[in-house]
């Protein structure tokens, strides 16, 4: 059968968006195949997503593990023409951000091959951060853009991007916490007993915060003074755990009330981040978990490309700053912080909405 439509994922954070895609894909049907370009690569932070998640294993998997931004980018480029030559699809659908993303976003456009970006039109305005070169770019190469929340149409349209090309879905991500917050292994079973002061869940990973060693030791010396109010739960990304070792900073990680855990699965950081008291993350992801899960969410960011959290959700920011987090931190302890509501369309059915479009847009002969 031929392919109409390749789908590629890389990293963590594409995978949960994938998963529902591949399924209403399946039960549409769209003739979709899958490739891993083996940006991340541990089976923490790859395998164990495709088994709880229940995506289809990868039709190919490119291999390509880590190296700089242009190491990295360039052996996916290069490692994905070949593919596209043996499977010719119709088009590429590429998920979120990351290296992955642009990389195949880019072959394929060179290749009059047609691209469609799910997650489209989330802007930071700041582009000392990786993935915001990476979300500008797949979007000026993209046929097809999905987006999660209004205000993404507005840039898109700011850059110049027809509004014929867009189409507003919701969020695929959410779908799957929707699908498996039954699933969800308890707090309780990951932690060997639930603290009883109650736990804050904690993940940093950005390069502007951990790979500077004044902002990762205020940041750590920050989440030792959160851990003598409540624990501090910390799944630590790898280059995390290895900045701090680099910076001699590991003695801020055995502090009193800190748990260090090793990358989490889907289904155990869903359970600790939905009995948790709250969040503290600079991922972009839990941003958009915490807000639908209702937890109240501190980023340690000074922007964010997801507006509608702050508006709408759980979230606030707070950047790098040690007052400004002990004080979100304080009031989320005395009052319960932001109430928020489910964001539109964050309701479980994004991708059956993208599938249904789909269908039609092949149909139509648009790729
Ligand atoms: C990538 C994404 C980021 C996303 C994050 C989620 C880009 C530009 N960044 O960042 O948007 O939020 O994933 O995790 O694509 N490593 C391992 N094992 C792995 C993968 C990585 O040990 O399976 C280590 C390596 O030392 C590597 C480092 O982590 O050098 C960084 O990995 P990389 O894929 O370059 O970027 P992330 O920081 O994970």
């Amino acid at each position: 059968m031929t392919t109409e439509v390749l789908c590629v994922v890389g990293a963590r954070p594409n995978f949960m968006k994938i998963a529902p895609l591949m399924a209403a894909f399946a039960a549409r049907p769209i003739a979709a195949k899958l490739v891993h370009t083996g940006q991340h690569y541990d089976p923490a932070m790859s395998d164990s997503f495709f088994e709880q998640l229940g995506i289809p294993r990868p039709d190919v998997n490119l291999e390509v593990g880590s190296s700089s931004h242009a190491a990295q980018t360039a052996d996916i480029m290069r490692a994905f023409e070949p593919v596209l030559d043996v499977q010719q699809p119709r088009a590429v659908l590429v998920v979120g951000d990351v290296n992955s993303t642009i990389a195949c976003a880019l072959v394929a456009a060179k290749k009059n091959i047609k691209v469609i970006h799910v997650e489209a039109g989330l802007r930071s305005d700041d582009r000392r951060m990786p993935e915001e070169i990476n979300r500008i770019l797949t979007d000026q190469l993209s046929d097809l853009l999905y987006t999660t929340e209004r205000t993404a149409l507005d840039n898109l349209l700011r850059e110049g991007i027809a509004a014929e090309r867009v189409q507003f879905v919701g969020n695929v991500m959410i779908d799957t916490l929707r699908a498996h917050l039954d699933r969800a292994v308890p707090a309780a079973t990951t932690l060997g007993g639930k603290p009883p002061r109650g736990y804050a869940v904690v993940t940093l990973h950005r390069p502007s915060n951990v790979d500077s060693p004044a902002i990762l030791q205020r940041l750590l010396e920050t989440l030792a003074e959160v851990a003598r109010t409540l624990d501090v739960v910390f799944p630590i990304h790898p280059r995390t755990r290895a900045a701090a070792e680099r910076l001699g900073l590991s003695g801020l990680l055995a502090a009193p009330g800190m748990r260090l855990l090793a990358p989490l699965g889907y289904l155990e950081m869903l359970g600790l981040m939905r009995d948790a008291t709250l969040v503290i993350t600079d991922s972009g992801g839990l941003q958009e978990e915490t807000t639908a899960l209702g937890v109240p969410c501190i980023t340690v960011r000074e922007n964010t490309e997801r507006p509608i959290t702050i508006a709408e959700g759980t979230n606030t920011l707070t950047g790098p700053d040690p007052e400004k987090i002990l004080a979100c931190f304080r009031e989320i302890l005395a009052n319960g912080g932001k109430r928020g509501r489910n964001p539109e369309y964050w309701d479980g059915q994004a991708a059956v909405r993208i599938a249904a479009h789909l269908r039609g847009w092949l149909d139509a002969g648009s790729a």
